[in-house]
């Protein structure tokens, strides 16, 4: 976090690049569908939350805009750069996913949005945050322990193009006694 501004829609990062955090809407589609289709094969099999095609997207604007899900994009001009959220954001215990475009990657951009919807979901007194995320996934582990994330098993993640993955379970207690819920691992229906 060192060095970093972060004010309520911009971010600064370490080496002076500024960038914009937008709550996702329509106007965000196209661009969210671009910011997928950039990411490396790597990154992509790591990220895949839900397919991109523009049913879909549509379906994730609705979730945000009725409050079921926060979910930001961050963007360089207008080139999105991050998509982050909250799926479930209405509920007790919301499940956070995170992905950056690779040439953001390494930068800070990461943990400044997770400081972000961390810090949104305490706002909103949720009891606590998920996640699931691959076990060879070190970098992104760690960010998340950093944070105070622990894991909490192992669960059989559907990613966004049906590939069923079995990945760590992380939780971040926010309130004493919180308890994530029985769910399934897969994109909203
Ligand atoms: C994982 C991901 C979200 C992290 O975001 P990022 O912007 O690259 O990470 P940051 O630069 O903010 O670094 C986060 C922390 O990880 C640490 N870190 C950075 N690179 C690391 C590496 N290669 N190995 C271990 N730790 C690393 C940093 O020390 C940093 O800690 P700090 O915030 O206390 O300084 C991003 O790399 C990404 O989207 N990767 C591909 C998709 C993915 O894995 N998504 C997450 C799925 S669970």
């Amino acid at each position: 976090m060192s060095g970093r501004e972060d004010t309520g829609r911009t971010i600064r990062l370490r080496d002076g690049a500024e960038v914009e955090v937008r709550p996702l809407s329509a106007r965000e589609i196209a661009g969210l569908a671009r910011f997928n289709a950039a990411l490396s094969a790597s990154s992509r099999a790591l990220f895949l939350p839900h397919a991109y095609d523009e049913t879909t997207l549509t379906r994730q604007v609705a979730r945000h805009t009725r409050g079921e899900d926060l979910s930001l994009v961050v963007a360089e001009d207008e080139r999105i750069v991050a998509y982050a959220f909250l799926w479930e954001y209405d509920r007790p215990f919301p499940l956070l996913g995170l992905g950056v475009a690779d040439a953001w990657q390494g930068r800070g951009l990461g943990g400044a949005l997770l400081d972000r919807l961390v810090a949104a979901a305490v706002v909103a007194a949720r009891d606590g945050i998920e996640l699931t995320t691959v076990p060879h996934n070190t970098r992104a582990r760690s960010l998340y322990e950093s944070r105070g994330f622990r894991v909490a098993g192992e669960v059989d993640n559907i990613a966004g193009d049906g590939r069923v993955v079995r990945e760590l379970r992380m939780c971040l207690a926010l309130r004493a006694g919180g308890r994530s819920p029985e769910r399934r691992f897969a994109p909203p229906g």
